[in-house]
């Protein structure tokens, strides 16, 4: 096994990838990626998401058509993170609302950062169809994002960000 990349070179090397091979992902990886994500920070420590672990070959065609035909969310590995507020009880609507949509990012950032370290790829899908994906994984949760992982088929282009002084303001 290729060795594991350290933290600054993981973030240097992670970029979308919308073109996967076939191959399937190792357990250990999977697990990796499971655990990477569930030791990510949250309100109040309450992990206000789950994950919904997709494999299933059916699944993941029905999750092309509710991604509006994004055809690469039929990767090896389809993680799709929800929102579940049921252990938050402060601050009201931004307790339930904000930050449940915050920790199920976070956790999902987190698994695509593991998934870039273990020399795998991914891309955040963020255009879908809600109710038809709850549909799909089978759940009253709010999916907030999908993110397809498997080995690259591709070489992501340069990347072209904005510039750093233009997001960045000392105040
Ligand atoms: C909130 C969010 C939603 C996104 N939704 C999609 C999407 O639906 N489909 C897609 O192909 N990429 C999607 N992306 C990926 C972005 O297009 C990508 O991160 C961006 O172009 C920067 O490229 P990079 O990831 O290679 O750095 C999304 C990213 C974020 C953070």
């Amino acid at each position: 096994m290729k060795k594991e990349l350290s933290f600054f070179e993981t973030v240097e090397k992670r970029r979308s990838v919308r073109s996967f091979s076939k191959k399937s992902i190792e357990k250990s990886k999977i697990q990796k990626i499971l655990r990477t994500a569930w030791m990510s920070p949250s309100a109040m420590g309450m992990q206000n998401f789950k994950i919904f672990v997709v494999e299933e070959q059916k699944k993941k065609e029905k999750l092309v058509k509710a991604t509006h035909d994004q055809e690469y969310v039929n990767s090896s590995l389809v993680l799709v993170f929800c929102t579940d507020p049921k252990r938050i009880k402060f601050m009201g609507n931004r307790g339930k609302q904000l930050f449940s949509v915050q920790d199920a990012t976070i956790a999902a950032s987190y698994s695509q950062l593991a998934a870039t370290a273990l020399g795998l790829s991914s891309v955040w899908v963020g255009h879908f169809n809600e109710k038809a994906v709850a549909e799909i994984i089978k759940t009253k949760l709010r999916p907030v994002v999908v993110l397809p992982i498997g080995y690259a088929n591709e070489k992501p282009k340069a990347k072209k960000n904005q510039k750093m002084k233009d997001l960045i303001k000392k105040t």
